[in-house]
């Protein structure tokens, strides 16, 4: 498939999707999230990549958030119409999809750029890139899941701040309050990304999902239905013969080969 506005590159198995309008600052718009939807479906469907790293192309931004043109347009009908469902759906798909997600954050990250990071399994940054949800400071508020996952990420006083206040953290910030998992030289961003990676491909991929969606369950329910989540997703890692593999490698002191089952 050809893109426009985003690029699709695989190499060892990781996919790398780049957003790539750097003049605009990579801001979203309508054909950028169609392409990134449609490129997530592609991997997840076919078995060509083990986990998917989003970028943003140049080194100014990872995205500057929803195109501002759009916006100006946008009006009550078709914000409740089925129109806008892609806004909502797309984070939605990057946060549950079958493969794990990695947001490399290269430069501003600001609205829905921030909102598509925020639904990413884990997000890293370069040390000179912004964070934040302005939406306020146009007179709207964040429409692609931001308010939720911002304070479920790093709880409801911070988050009342940004959305609120709409002003840009850095990227150290961020990490001391848990919004990035690490920091790096913006030259060394693409390889503390891939090295993630690797950490991920070592793992199996049913257990991987499983520990994944056992912590997102974990904001939206009480403790006891929690662990009844954590016990059937367990059991679902017995089933996939990967304990096997895991238990058995251990016991005869080798490396375990998580993924060939
Ligand atoms: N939507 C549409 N266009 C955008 C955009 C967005 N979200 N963000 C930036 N652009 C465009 C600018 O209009 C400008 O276009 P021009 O060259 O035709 O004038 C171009 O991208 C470069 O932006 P500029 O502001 O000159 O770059 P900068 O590096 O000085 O600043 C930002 C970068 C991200 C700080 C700044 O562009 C900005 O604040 N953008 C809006 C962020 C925002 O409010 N996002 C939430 C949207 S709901």
């Amino acid at each position: 498939m050809t893109y426009s506005k985003i690029s699709v590159d695989i190499e060892d198995r990781i996919a790398t999707i780049t957003l790539t309008d750097p003049e605009r600052r990579n801001a979203m718009s309508l054909p950028m999230r169609e392409e990134c939807m449609s490129a997530l479906r592609e991997l997840e469907t076919s078995d060509d990549a083990d986990c998917i790293i989003l970028t943003g192309d140049g080194p100014k931004a990872f995205s500057a958030g929803a195109d501002i043109n759009e916006l100006k347009e946008r009006t009550v009908t078709s914000e409740l119409s089925s129109q806008a469902n892609l806004r909502r759906e797309l984070p939605r798909f990057l946060e549950t999809m079958r493969l794990p997600t990695l947001a490399c954050i290269n430069g501003h990250c600001l609205g829905a750029g921030l909102e598509i990071a925020l639904a990413c399994t884990l997000r890293i940054a370069a040390n000179t890139a912004r964070l934040g949800l302005p939406e306020i400071n146009l007179g709207v508020i964040p429409g692609s899941g931001g308010t939720q996952r911002l304070a479920r990420v790093i709880g409801l006083g911070r988050a009342m701040q940004m959305v609120t206040l709409g002003e840009p953290i850095s990227a150290q910030e961020a990490f001391t309050m848990g919004l990035v998992n690490a920091v790096h030289e913006g030259t060394d961003l693409m390889e503390a990304g891939r090295e993630i990676c690797w950490k991920w491909q070592a793992k199996g991929p049913v257990s991987l999902m499983a520990a994944r969606d056992a912590v997102l369950a974990s904001p939206d329910i009480d403790i006891s239905a929690g662990i009844e989540i954590e016990r059937k997703l367990f059991a679902l890692c017995l089933a996939s013969g990967e304990r096997d593999e895991g238990v058995s490698a251990f016991l005869e002191k080798r490396k375990p080969d998580l993924r060939k089952i």
